[in-house]
C-alpha cells in the first residue's frame, strides 16, 4: 500500500500539464487502473481481510484523487500566471493612438475651398487629366496660333504612327472642365473643378504637376460685381481674416472678357507673410467674364446667359496659408515634410467647425 501510495503520489508530482495528470489518474483510478484493480480483488478476500484493507484502500484512493485535483489546479495556476504576464498590458498608455498617416497640405487645402464655395451654392465638377487638345484650347478660345499655347509648355501625348490627328495634351490647367460642365449641365450653373495640372517648369514655385481649382457661375444677369464679391468671400474664408482686401488688375485671357488679375493686400515684414495687412500685394488669381466664344463652345447661348470664370493654384495658397516655403517639397514625399505639415484625418474643415482646425 506504502509502494502504491509513494508511486502515485510521486507520479502526480512530476505530471507537468493536464494530459500527464489524465495519464496518471488513468492508471491509477480508472477501469482498469491498479488502484480499481485492487478494489476489485476486495470482492475475494476474507472478510477480516476486506475489513482491514476497504478503509485503506479507499483512503489511498481520496487522498489520490485529491491530489490529482491539486495538481491540475496549481497547473491552471501557473498557466494563468504565464498568460498574464505574456499579455500584460500597460493600461496607462494614451487611449487614443496618434493616427500614423496624415491629410497632404494639398488635399486639406482642397477640402476647405470646396467647403466655403459650397456654402456659396458651387458644385464639384471634374474632367479629365489627359485632355484632347480641343478642350484644353480651342474651345477656350485659344487658336492653334495664338501665344498662348507656347506659353503653356505643354505636355503633348504620343500618337500612334501614321494618326495625323492633333495629340492630346496633359492639361495645363482646370479651365477645360468649364467647357465640360457646361456641355453636360447647361446654364444656369455653378461649379468649382479642383484638380492635377500638368506643365513643363521646375523651380522652387514650380513642379511638372501642380493643383488649381477653376470656378464658373453662368446666370442671365450675372456681373463683375458677383466675381468680386463671391472671390472677397472665398479669401475671408479661406485666410480666416475678417479685413481680407483684394485688388483686380485689368489683364487678358483668352477664355474671358473683360478679365482680371486679381492681387491680395499682405505685409512680409520680419520674413513671415500677414494676409489682410501691410502695404504689399500678392497675385492669387486670375479671372474674368467668360467669353461669348467660350460659352459657345459650351453649347450655351451667348445671347441668354452670362457669367464669370476664375482659376488659382491651389498649392500656392497653402504655401501662403500654412506658411509652406518651397513648392517642390510638396511631392517629394518625405515623411518629416508630411508629419510637420500634413493634419489628422478626424480634423475635417468645415465652415461651423473651423477650417484648419
Ligand atoms: N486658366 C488660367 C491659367 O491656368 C487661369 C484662369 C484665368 C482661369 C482666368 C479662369 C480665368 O477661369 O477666368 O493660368
Amino acid at each position: 500500500m506504502d509502494d502504491l501510495r509513494r508511486k502515485y503520489l510521486d507520479a502526480i508530482a512530476g505530471a507537468g500539464d493536464e494530459t500527464a495528470i489524465e495519464e496518471v489518474r488513468v492508471q491509477a483510478l480508472g477501469k482498469k487502473g491498479e488502484i480499481s484493480l485492487k478494489m476489485r480483488e476486495l470482492g475475494q478476500m476474507s472478510a477480516e481481510e476486506r475489513q482491514s484493507m476497504g478503509p485503506k484502500l479507499n483512503a489511498l484512493k481520496d487522498e489520490i484523487t485529491s491530489a490529482l485535483a491539486g495538481r491540475k489546479a496549481s497547473l491552471a495556476d501557473a498557466a494563468l500566471e504565464e498568460r498574464l504576464a505574456a499579455e500584460w498590458l500597460d493600461v496607462t498608455l494614451p487611449g487614443r493612438p496618434r493616427p500614423r498617416g496624415t491629410i497632404h497640405p494639398v488635399s486639406q487645402v482642397t477640402e476647405e475651398i470646396t467647403a466655403i464655395f459650397a456654402d456659396m451654392g458651387f458644385a464639384v465638377a471634374e474632367g479629365p487629366q489627359i485632355e484632347s487638345d480641343w478642350f484644353n484650347f480651342d474651345a477656350l478660345n485659344i487658336p492653334p496660333e495664338h501665344p498662348a499655347r507656347q506659353e503653356h509648355d505643354t505636355f503633348f501625348m504620343a500618337r500612334a504612327a501614321g494618326d495625323n490627328r492633333a495629340p492630346h495634351v496633359l492639361r495645363t490647367h482646370t479651365s477645360p472642365v468649364q467647357i465640360r460642365a457646361m456641355q453636360a449641365q447647361g446654364a444656369p450653373i455653378r461649379v468649382i473643378a479642383p484638380g492635377r495640372v500638368y506643365r513643363c517648369d521646375y523651380d522652387q514655385t514650380h513642379t511638372p504637376m501642380f493643383h488649381q481649382v477653376e470656378g464658373l457661375a453662368i446666370d442671365r444677369d450675372i456681373s463683375m460685381a458677383n466675381l468680386k464679391w463671391v472671390l472677397e468671400e472665398f479669401c475671408r474664408a479661406f485666410f480666416e481674416v475678417e479685413g481680407v482686401e483684394l485688388r483686380f488688375r485689368a489683364s487678358h485671357f483668352p477664355f474671358t472678357e473683360p478679365s482680371a488679375e486679381v492681387d491680395i493686400r499682405c505685409s512680409w515684414e520680419g520674413g513671415t507673410l500677414k494676409i489682410g495687412e501691410g502695404n504689399d500685394w500678392m497675385e492669387i488669381l486670375g479671372s474674368g467674364m467668360v467669353h461669348p466664344k467660350v460659352l459657345a463652345a459650351g453649347g450655351i447661348d451667348p445671347d441668354q446667359w452670362q457669367g464669370f470664370a476664375f482659376g488659382m493654384g491651389i498649392d500656392r495658397l497653402a504655401m501662403l496659408k500654412y506658411g509652406i516655403p518651397d513648392l517642390r517639397a510638396f511631392f517629394d514625399s518625405d515623411l518629416r515634410w508630411l508629419r510637420h505639415y500634413g493634419f489628422s484625418a478626424l480634423d475635417m474643415p468645415t465652415l461651423h467647425g473651423g477650417l484648419s482646425g
